[in-house]
């Protein structure tokens, strides 16, 4: 395809604003999928995404369009994802298109992701055209949200398009602009190929799919190609494009976005932002790359019943190979056996994979704590990771600790403020601005990572009955004073319920975590005492008091049913249940022990 024929596009929203649904407009309005065959949100493939009404894996399709000035257009579209934790993967994908558009709902406004999205956008050089969408709605301000995008974003949006993507109406001015408002890609088809490394991911029939932008050169079926950070060669076996099915395709010439198989084993073996070239005469000058996602959140994920472990091990690795920024090491803990340690890119991305192995591969899970990355600087000079809160050594070889912090920008309705400074007062926060667009606030934060990962989104969302929107970013390692706490359960140290937190708050969080797991352990014949401690010294103790274990007791007359259903239940309970010494601890203890309320 010529130049000047390709426009390559992403569109950026905040959560709900309407993505998916403009996505399903364009490719239903350009006959690109056939009528009988589209269902609601074509590119969000995987069923929990659906479910879950979130994208997840930038997903990407081309379509062709007529445009008005008589030419067929060939229209990449990527999607990308709109959740915080996929922050790097709309970044991947910014750099493989020249414009985005900018889709916000007229009757909500700017929020928080659609600042965070946009900025990815004009880091990325996009042009970009702002879509007012939802303008059905009665509730619809598109002038204010006109004015709203200028004086937030500061891009022009005179000339935004309002549109409703349920209805249909507009979507044919949307694809004008593409065409017209869009600039085409540039690149040299004589040189030699360079295409960057987009995505990929794993398939059962075709094994491992790469999704590629070309640069420069031509790209061909059967081609030998190499893979200039790795150096791995490797046979290109099919080259397709994506509509959003593959179709095959003999060649990809420069500005063309599409997919080839190559028998390349695992994801891991392709590395996102990687240059491609020809092994032969290739090109000798990589595309600047970028760093691969690092995870920054860490949980042990351990098997109800020690026996599924193999079964966990299989699961997991099965996972991997369709998600390679998902990291996963052996684990034994002396409270719950063996099981693993993951890193995530953040919480959803933690409740997704949770959610996928206990859905699709049937596992009972005891998920512990979510922890971040400290970094621990000994007194001999290293630098270590800590991954795990139960790993920390001895104080005495500690020189300082250092642990990530965020800049979260939080944008809610005016009533709620109050509510989110006190929030993020509670969780160590530094303010850092505090500006108005409209009736809504934005206010800026500094907060450790460690304070945000458990349950600040859920509190966030509750102070503020859901009309609060966040956004964050890492923004460095700094020191504070942290300790790790320990909890003794019957006086024996459960590792899994280890955790890290600042000295200050050190007690107070010791207090809430002994009482929740007083009410969370059942009583058993003796009596339990459940203590928090640093180093030897206990700063929060409870006891549960003992009781006589007779749960038919209750059930006064002779009905044995009842009876035989209550010993069942109990028994039913017990599996949820692990053994710590002679306690039995509920599976929910290690999340719910944690929350804050
Ligand atoms: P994520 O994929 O989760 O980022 O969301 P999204 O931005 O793709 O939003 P989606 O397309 O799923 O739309 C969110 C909700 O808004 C859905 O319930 C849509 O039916 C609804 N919606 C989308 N466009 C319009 C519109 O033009 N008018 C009205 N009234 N509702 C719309």
């Amino acid at each position: 395809t010529q130049l000047d024929r390709i426009r390559n596009f992403s569109i950026v929203a905040h959560i709900d604003h309407g993505k998916s649904t403009l996505a399903d407009r364009l490719i239903q309005l350009t006959g690109t999928v056939a009528e009988r065959d589209m269902k609601a949100q074509m590119l969000d493939s995987m069923d929990i995404e659906r479910e879950r009404g979130i994208t997840i894996k930038a997903n990407t399709v081309r379509i062709e369009y007529p445009a008005k000035d008589g030419h067929t257009y060939v229209l990449n579209l990527i999607d990308t994802p709109g959740h915080v934790d996929f922050a790097y993967e709309v970044s991947r994908s910014m750099r493989a298109v020249e414009g985005s558009l900018l889709v916000v709902d007229a009757s909500q406004g700017v929020e928080a992701q659609t600042l965070a999205n946009v900025y990815q956008a004009i880091d990325a050089n996009h042009d970009i055209v702002p879509v007012l969408n939802k303008i059905d709605l009665p509730a619809a301000e598109p002038d204010r949200v006109k004015a709203q995008i200028e004086d937030v974003i500061g891009i022009d949006a005179s000339e935004a398009i309002p549109i409703s993507a349920k209805s249909g109406l507009g979507i044919p001015d949307v694809l004008e602009a593409i065409v017209h408002r869009l600039p085409a890609p540039k690149g040299d088809r004589d040189a030699p190929l360079k295409a960057m490394l987009v995505d990929s991911w794993y398939d059962p029939y075709l094994g491992v799919v790469v999704m590629i932008r070309v640069m420069d050169g031509v790209i061909r079926k059967n081609d030998r190609i190499k893979m200039m950070q790795t150096g791995a060669v490797y046979g290109i076996d099919r080259l397709a494009v994506l509509k959003p099915a593959m179709v095959d395709i003999a060649e990809l010439g420069p500005g063309e976005i599409g997919v080839f198989t190559a028998s390349i084993k695992q994801v891991r073996d392709t590395r996102v932002g990687d240059t491609i070239t020809t092994e032969k005469k290739g090109t000798d000058k990589p595309l600047p790359g970028f760093k691969p996602a690092q995870p920054v959140v860490f949980c042990g994920l351990f098997p109800v019943d020690a026996n599924d472990f193999e079964d966990l091990r299989d699961a997991i690795e099965k996972l991997a190979l369709n998600d390679a920024s998902f990291s996963f090491e052996m684990e034994t803990s002396a409270a719950l056996g063996f099981g693993f340690r993951c890193g995530f890119l953040g919480l959803l991305h933690l409740e997704v994979i949770r959610d996928r192995l206990e859905r699709e591969y049937d596992m009972d899970l005891i998920t512990t704590a979510p922890s971040v990355v400290f970094k621990l600087h000994m007194k001999d000079g290293e630098v270590r990771d800590l991954h795990n809160p139960a790993d920390m050594p001895d104080l005495t070889y500690v020189d300082h600790i250092q642990e990530p912090r965020i800049k979260a920008t939080i944008m809610v309705p005016d009533e709620y403020l109050g509510d989110i400074l006190k929030l993020c007062q509670d969780r160590r926060g530094i303010q850092l601005d505090l500006s108005y667009a409209g009736s809504r606030a934005m206010v800026v934060y500094d907060l450790p990572l460690a304070e945000v990962v458990f349950d600040f989104y859920d509190r966030l969302k509750s102070v503020t009955k859901g009309y609060a929107s966040f956004d964050y970013q890492i923004s460095e390692y700094r020191e504070d004073s942290l300790v790790k706490m320990s909890i003794l359960v019957n006086d024996e140290p459960v590792d899994a319920l280890a955790m890290m937190v600042h000295r200050d708050r050190a007690e107070a969080r010791g207090r809430v975590m002994c009482e929740k797991l007083k009410e969370l352990i059942p009583r058993h014949m003796f009596k339990i005492p459940v203590q928090a401690a640093i180093g030897g010294r206990v700063i929060a103790r409870e006891t549960i008091s003992a009781m006589r274990k007779d749960v038919t007791a209750k059930c006064y007359g002779g009905d044995a049913t009842r009876k035989r259903k209550l010993l069942d239940k109990q028994k039913a309970g017990k599996k949820k249940m692990r053994q710590f010494g002679k306690v039995e601890i509920p599976q929910e203890a290690f999340i719910s022990a944690l929350k804050m309320d």
